[in-house]
């Protein structure tokens, strides 16, 4: 948690921005039960009300009144029952004013505060929720449907809010650094343990069990596979064989909650083969191309950046073929790179996506306030700012299914050598991904002067010393 002042200024700055004449209502997450109500899932509190409110406990709402400088805080206090379970614990005055909200009440006086407000005609900004809990809740407070909340979410509070947690502060990129060192020990320890036998999982729950040693767990579900092909892979079923790639796409928290994400691919052997290598050098081409020009402004620009690189060099190799500018114009990199270049990073390793086009099923409010929406929640009208962090992940993948989709509808057969491609089926996939900060007039790799082996000589040289 940071001190309280900064808690204070976040919920003053949103009041700022957002129209007068109504509340915003944050919830914080409830437990999430596994198989009974008493064993959850390791608790997550929702970012954005830790982002206003700093509070890791379960079972909050907090309030922010936009006519007047006044926030509340609603919770119940623990009972001696659950003071046995759980030890002692601060009373929700004591959490409020640790966070400079003065004005608390039990659970229940959320509804009264929502139907008060509703009732004297003022506006009820919130998020649209993203868990079944949450929807519940929100139902409650509001009195609206559960599946009428893609209706009555606030636009205003959707832009602001994602505006403000896309520009990180000094103490928000101290703790992206924390998370950074949890993601380079995650790393290292994948190459580390790596080779012929090996079970995935194996590899998987050392580096995930890094994140506990370090921080808050993992930022997300681990892809530690030789099927790196398949996007989001989370099966670690398999067994490591000299020859395959292993591509590992994993992070994590730091005690805070702010997050990492990283690549790397590397072979099991801990040497590539030169087929390997060739095409491993045009990712890491375009993941550096993209480092030499991001910088504010930019987002589409960046994706192209990666994209061209990729075509050029997928030239160079004969899988395509004609000029790269019209190869990325007609679409037809996408068939190795079906994904977008990068994300937001931040509290959410998708930053704010819950609030964008990703997460929602229904974004038409915000598509509708295109001009306004130029944050990560809306990649395609996204521009970088001093102070964005994002994720750089370009990639070069053979997906069989989607190959012989393409070659049958012979899509983009004037750049794509398909007749090259069938010895590429049982190749896999490389993905290589760093986060950068966007600063006043580039960008700087998160990390300093250390980062996790990405070229050819770092990897197979670390994987030679270390294993
Ligand atoms: N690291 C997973 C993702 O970016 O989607
Ligand atoms: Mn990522």
């Amino acid at each position: 948690m940071f001190a309280k002042q900064t808690y204070i200024q976040r919920r003053n700055e949103l009041r700022r921005r957002m129209p007068k004449g109504g509340i915003v209502v944050l919830p914080g997450n409830s437990e999430a039960p596994r198989n009974y109500f008493d064993n959850a899932y390791a608790f997550r509190q929702d970012s954005t009300f830790l982002y206003f409110f700093g509070l890791q406990n379960a079972d909050l709402v907090g309030v922010i009144d936009l006519d007047e400088e006044r926030d509340y805080l609603f919770g119940n206090d623990y009972t001696v029952d659950d003071i046995i379970w759980m030890g002692p614990q601060p009373s929700v005055k004591e959490l409020g004013a640790s966070v400079g909200v003065e004005h608390t009440a039990p659970f229940a006086a959320a509804k009264e505060c929502v139907q008060a407000a509703i009732r004297a005609g003022r506006k009820v900004h919130y998020l649209v929720p993203y868990r079944g809990e949450g929807t519940l809740l929100m139902s409650n407070l509001t009195g609206i449907a559960t599946d009428s909340h893609y209706a009555h979410c606030s636009a205003d509070l959707i832009i602001n809010v994602a505006a403000m947690r896309e520009e990180k502060s000094a103490e928000e990129i101290e703790e992206l650094e924390k998370a950074f060192r949890i993601g380079y020990e995650m790393h290292t320890t994948a190459m580390r343990l790596t080779r012929e036998g090996v079970a995935e999982r194996f590899v998987a729950g050392a580096m995930e069990g890094v994140t506990h040693q370090f921080g808050d767990g993992v930022s997300f579900h681990s892809i530690v596979s030789q099927h790196g092909e398949t996007l989001h892979n989370h099966s670690h079923d398999g067994i490591c064989t000299n020859g395959r790639l292993m591509l590992v796409d994993a992070g994590g928290e730091s005690v805070n909650n702010y997050c990492s994400d990283h690549t790397r691919t590397f072979p099991v052997s801990g040497k590539f083969s030169p087929v390997q290598r060739d095409i491993y050098n045009i990712v890491l081409n375009a993941h550096d191309e993209v480092l030499k020009v991001a910088k504010p402004g930019m987002y589409m620009d960046l994706h192209n950046t990666a994209l061209k690189a990729l075509a050029e060099g997928l030239i160079g190799v004969g899988l395509m073929k004609g000029n790269a500018d019209d190869a990325v114009a007609a679409g037809a990199v996408g068939l190795f790179m079906p994904h977008g270049l990068g994300h937001g990073l931040g509290m959410d390793v998708h930053d704010c996506e819950a609030m964008g086009e990703r997460g929602m099923r229904d974004f038409s409010k915000i598509v509708a306030r295109a001009d306004e929406v130029d944050t990560c929640i809306m990649r395609g009208r996204w521009r970088l700012r001093p102070g964005t962090v994002l994720t750089d992940e370009p990639g070069i993948y053979f997906i069989p299914a989607l190959i012989e989709q393409w070659k049958g509808e012979k899509r983009c057969a004037d750049f794509i050598c398909y007749d090259k491609l069938g010895e590429f089926y049982e190749f896999g996939g490389i993905r290589l991904e760093d986060d950068l900060l966007i600063t006043e007039n580039g960008n700087v790799q998160l990390g300093g002067d250390l980062h996790i082996p990405i070229t050819v000589e770092e990897v197979e040289e670390y994987m030679a010393a270390h294993r």
